[in-house]
């Protein structure tokens, strides 16, 4: 039996994310990152792996998420091995409720369910002037393993960072 929330810091709860708090990621999406998704992508990849697609909620709002899915191909950390690798494909807090500790308690909550779901490794693109999220990745060990060219729409790059799990 799934337990109904993973991790309790204060105030504050990391859970899995529901149906009906999809349109609260989406806004939380919408106000903090420059990318954005259709309300069918979100579904989707909640419906796909629910177990890594995570929210964090106080008085019962959602004030931050994080959602990932599977991939297999080449490992993005060794060279000619195939791997089964985690993908973080979007993450975000509400401004007001950044710097508490709840990204990073979120990433890790996140990596500990691709682990379970039998990933080796996991990998995220991020933006170069990025610095609070590649921050916050590099105290959880990951390491930028490649740069991609005009990644963004607006032509900015992005780091690929990974590590393995
Ligand atoms: C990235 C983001 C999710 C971090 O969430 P958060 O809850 O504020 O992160 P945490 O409080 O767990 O921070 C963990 C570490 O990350 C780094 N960090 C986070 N925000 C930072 C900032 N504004 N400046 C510098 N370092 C920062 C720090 O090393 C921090 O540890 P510290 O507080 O002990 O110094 C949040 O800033 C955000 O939503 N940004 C907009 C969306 C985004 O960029 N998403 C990532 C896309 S790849």
């Amino acid at each position: 039996m799934q337990k109904a929330s993973l991790r309790k810091i204060g105030e504050y709860l990391i859970r899995r994310c529901k149906k009906e708090d999809l349109s609260q990621v989406a806004s939380i999406n919408w106000t903090s990152l420059p990318e954005h998704y259709s309300s069918y992508f979100f579904e989707a990849t909640l419906n796909e792996l629910p177990e890594a697609f995570l929210v964090v909620e106080k008085d019962r709002m959602v004030v931050g998420y994080i959602m990932c899915r599977i991939e297999y191909g080449m490992s993005v950390l060794y060279k000619f091995r195939i791997a089964r690798k985690g993908h973080i494909i979007s993450f975000a807090m509400l401004e007001q409720h950044r710097r508490k500790g709840l990204g990073r308690n979120l990433v890790e909550e996140a990596l500990q369910a691709l682990k379970d779901k039998g990933c080796s490794e996991i990998f995220l693109e991020v933006r170069i002037s990025n610095s609070s999220a590649i921050g916050l990745y590099k105290k959880l060990g990951f390491k930028i393993v490649s740069t991609i060219r005009w990644y963004y729409r607006d032509e900015e790059d992005a780091y690929m960072m990974g590590r393995a799990l």
